[in-house]
């Protein structure tokens, strides 16, 4: 072969190469990463928030793209590993060069990849991650949830306006920061509103007997009993309070929100509460286009985290949209200017601070099925009537 020929064939070969590599996305494409966990531990965490990020994306190509341009979404799993989402964080950043990422659902990988993105001043949105700390990785680091917090302060809001409850019983995991944050910010709120944590009980996260706080419960005459807790925890302490007889309201927060926790106590469940992200039974007419075309895609019905998936790519697209440019600065910029974004899981602002103001979901359930209750406003106000159900 003379040299003309075998430097062609380099050349094609490069080309060819370089294709492969970045998945055939056109020279203007705009290239979007994401990190998450597809497989491990929380896979199926993973899995739900990347599926509604892809409905986000292909419905806005459908829709003729972002400034008349396709986006491309390039997906790495980090296999649930802090580790990993150190290393493909990298890899979309200095390999893919994206503009901006999306993820994590876990607030400890979102740690571990935020950290890489904010050195490299790319912007990120994690969907789900909740802990207070995610915002302080730095200025190019926002999520699309609500943090802990919140949902302390709006379920007092709907314990106080909503059940009309006067005295409650606040349950702590001294093991888990999570239900820390929540039940702390639950009693500041619930005093505020003039009411009155009657007591506070401890637990620890695999504790198998609540004997002793369930008599103590019944000698203080709570109106409700929050346990912010994890599902495990809370389905073997419901199960207690109700074979001791006691029916008193039991509400929590997003740390409910699996099938697990019902499974077998579909009874004693009734009369409890928790607050959570997304109902996909909120008659919301956005809500209810989203789930039709979710089920149409994927099969089945959205959890909230690929509502909150669906949501942080919104969100991102929005944002680059109306954006001065593709660079990453200018995404960033945008996405911190987002104002009254409408989502499935709310309308949306970005906060001074970076967070996301946004309204929180009431679900009630009954007889084992979530159902949509109230959505309580981002000033932590109930929106709308709340019709308690008949004892
Ligand atoms: N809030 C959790 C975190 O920050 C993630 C999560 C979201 C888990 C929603 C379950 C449901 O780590």
């Amino acid at each position: 072969m003379d040299a003309f020929y075998s430097s062609r064939c380099i050349c094609v070969a490069l080309v060819v190469l370089t294709l492969i590599r970045s998945g055939f996305a056109q020279q203007d494409d705009i290239l979007i990463g994401e990190f998450a966990s597809l497989t491990g531990s929380t896979a199926v965490f993973g899995q739900s928030a990347h599926d509604g990020i892809q409905l986000a994306i292909e419905e806005a190509n459908a829709r003729g793209g972002v400034l008349h341009k396709q986006i491309k979404l390039i997906t790495e799993d980090d296999q649930s590993k802090s580790e990993d989402a150190v290393s493909v964080v990298n890899k979309l950043i200095s390999h893919d060069h994206v503009v901006a990422l999306l993820g994590e659902v876990a607030s400890s990988r979102t740690f571990a990849g935020g950290a890489v993105a904010q050195i490299s001043k790319i912007p990120m949105i994690s969907p789900a991650s909740t802990n207070a700390g995610v915002l302080e990785i730095g200025d190019f680091v926002f999520r699309a949830c609500f943090n802990d917090a919140f949902q302390g302060t709006a379920m007092a809001a709907f314990a106080a306006k909503s059940l009309h409850a006067k005295k409650a019983v606040v349950l702590t995991d001294v093991r888990q920061d999570y239900c820390m944050t929540l039940a702390n910010s639950f009693s500041a709120a619930f005093s505020e509103d003039g009411c009155e944590i009657v007591s506070q009980q401890a637990y620890s996260s695999g504790d198998r007997d609540f004997s002793q706080i369930i008599k103590s419960i019944e000698h203080s005459h709570p109106d409700v009993i929050y346990i912010p807790g994890y599902y495990d925890d809370v389905s073997l302490f419901v199960r207690q309070v109700r074979d001791h007889g006691l029916m008193t309201p039991i509400l929590g927060g997003d740390g409910w929100d699996s099938p697990e926790l019902t499974r077998g106590l579909e009874k004693a469940f009734n009369n409890t509460y928790f607050s959570n992200h997304f109902a996909p039974d909120d008659p919301n007419e956005r809500v209810q286009t989203f789930v039709t075309n979710y089920k149409k895609r994927f099969g089945q019905e959205p959890t909230s985290i690929a509502a909150l998936g669906y949501d942080a790519a919104g969100i991102l697209i929005d944002a680059i949209s109306r954006a001065k440019g593709t660079d990453s600065i200018s995404v960033r910029n945008s996405i911190s200017s987002t104002k009254d974004f409408s989502g499935v899981t709310g309308t949306i602002t970005i906060d001074q601070n970076r967070n996301s103001k946004k309204p929180l979901t009431i679900l009630r359930i009954v007889d084992g099925k979530n159902v949509f209750a109230q959505n309580i406003s981002a000033a932590a106000r109930p929106v709308g009537k709340y019709k308690l159900p008949e004892r």
